[in-house]
């Protein structure tokens, strides 16, 4: 395509836009809503251009016009400068405290705007939306209710089960508006560091977080690898360190659930490893709300996310008085589908899973054992059933639990446990198990490749960031 932009000639591949084809060739047009990863939206105009075709002259975004053979883009006359003022003198009145929009009004000399000022953070780009659902592929957040009501936030207003607070949200915002404001758990760089400042205790280790203790554990539970999960909830149970867990257990067949067990044969019944990711934070919600106070939690390290988000950001002991959660981390390296689980596990061993007596995943492979009989192969085979949303996790250790335990790292039967808090440690010098020596290194291989595989989904994100 060979077009004309301020004056200069531009050359630009069939398929592009006028805004790309402008800032390839160095012509900057201001943007608040595109980002170059993501489908173009077209909500904030400040991109506006005049464009000139077969004589006729018209006003249109660049970031969603494709750049034609032949056409006159203006992107700096008086009239689009007019029109860029006043979108800025409209985002400024609603948003005056804003940094991004205060130096576009610097930029463009607008100063007191005409029109009665609000305090909100959010110019409703739609930039958080769209990378939770076109890139991570969770759909945790949509703009929600209408006219001068709308705002971004999970449905319902309620806190979202679907969030991993993978935190993509809070990196394209141009504001500060998704940080701390919404029922989602975007978890930032600093909300790790304050997170950890005030609930865990410990060694600062760069890849496995804050820790006291690091040991192989058996319980006299028969459990996943070690039952030591199980046997960390009994015994704080039975010594009182708290009244109820949230535990997940088989439905019918695989499918499972969160539940709120108060006894220990409630626990005992949701021993083993579903490797499905489980709605835990409505649960979670509705034991609060139930009146429960002193809940211990087992969940995955998205799940571990949320529960601290909520307790930093939420000031949870202000609604609900008394409230104490401990948290059980798992380790975690992803998730699977229900119903993709199920039907490659019985393309790949004809075994109907929810059948399937246990599932195991260990040293790169998948093994379940259905009618006494062991079918096994490599996880890898099983790529296209991750949940959405795992690629952008960083997270092998739960790193913000209390205490979290895997089975990377510990000898075949046992588990690996990691005490992060006070709590955490009491829980475990409460328990009754057998020890044995854990390799570091092996976790420490996993939380690397977790990280790195994270890294380059996110290097997307930051590459397009203004
Ligand atoms: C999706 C998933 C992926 C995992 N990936 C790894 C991995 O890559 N490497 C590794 O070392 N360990 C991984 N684990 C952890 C491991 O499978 C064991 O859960 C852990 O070692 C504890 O074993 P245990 O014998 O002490 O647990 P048990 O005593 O058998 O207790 C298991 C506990 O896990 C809870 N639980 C089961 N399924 C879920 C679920 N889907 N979500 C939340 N809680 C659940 C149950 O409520 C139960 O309390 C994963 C766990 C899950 C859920
Ligand atoms: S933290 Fe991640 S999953 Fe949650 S709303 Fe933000 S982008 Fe979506
Ligand atoms: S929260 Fe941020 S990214 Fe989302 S619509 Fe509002 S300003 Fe845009
Ligand atoms: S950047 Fe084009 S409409 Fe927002």
């Amino acid at each position: 395509m060979k077009l004309e932009i301020d004056g200069r000639a531009v050359e630009i591949e069939e398929g592009k836009t006028i805004l790309e084809a402008a800032r390839s060739n160095g012509i900057d047009i201001p943007t608040l809503c595109y980002h170059p990863a993501l489908e173009p939206f077209g909500a904030c105009r400040l991109c506006s251009v005049e464009i000139e075709k077969r004589g006729r002259k018209r006003v249109v975004t660049a970031c969603n016009y494709p750049a034609e053979d032949e056409l006159v883009v203006n992107t700096k006359t008086p009239e689009i400068v007019e029109i860029r003022k006043m979108l800025i003198e409209l985002l400024l009145a609603r948003c005056p405290e804003e940094g991004r929009i205060q130096s576009l009004a610097m930029e463009y000399g607008v100063e007191k705007p005409r029109f009665e000022l609000e305090n909100e953070r959010c110019i409703l780009c739609g930039l958080c939306t769209r990378v939770c659902e076109e890139l991570v592929g969770v759909s945790a957040i949509n703009v929600i209710s209408r006219g001068v009501e709308r705002e971004v936030g999970a449905p319902y207003k309620e806190l979202s089960d679907d969030c991993i607070g993978c935190g993509s949200c809070a990196l394209v915002c141009p504001t500060e508006a998704i940080k701390r404001e919404k029922n989602i758990y975007p978890t930032t760089a600093e909300d790790i560091r304050e997170i950890e400042d005030r609930y865990l205790e410990g060694e600062h280790d760069k890849e496995l977080g804050v820790y006291s203790d690091l040991i192989a554990g058996k319980a006299s539970v028969d459990g996943q690898d070690g039952g030591m999960v199980t046997a960390l909830l009994i015994s704080g149970m039975e010594n009182k360190f708290f009244d109820a867990a949230m535990v997940v257990q088989r439905e019918e067949g695989y499918k499972a659930e969160a539940v709120v067990v108060e006894d220990v044969d409630g626990i005992r019944s949701a021993r083993g490893t579903k490797y499905l990711r489980v709605p835990m934070m409505s649960r979670l919600d509705g034991a609060l709300k139930e009146g429960k106070r002193r809940i211990a939690m087992v969940g995955t390290p998205c799940e571990v996310r949320a529960v601290r988000k909520l307790q930093q950001q939420w000031d949870l002991e202000r609604e609900f008085p008394g409230v104490e959660i401990i948290i059980l981390g798992l380790f975690c390296f992803e998730s699977f589908d229900y119903d993709g689980l199920k039907e490659y596990t019985k393309k790949l061993f004809g075994v109907d899973l929810d059948k399937a007596e246990k599932t195991q995943i260990t040293r790169g492979k998948y093994i379940v054992t259905s009618a006494g009989k062991e079918y096994s192969c490599d996880v890898r085979e099983l790529e296209n059933v991750i949940r959405e949303g795992c690629p952008y996790c960083d997270d092998f250790v739960s790193r913000l639990a209390d205490i979290s335990i895997g089975s990377v790292g510990s000898p075949d039967g046992y588990s690996t446990v990691i005490a992060r808090s006070k709590r955490g440690k009491k829980l475990l010098d409460a328990t009754e198990f057998i020890r044995a020596e854990v390799d570091k290194r092996e976790i420490v291989k996993l939380v690397k490749l977790k990280k790195r595989n994270a890294d380059r989904k996110f290097a997307k994100i930051l590459e397009g960031l203004e």
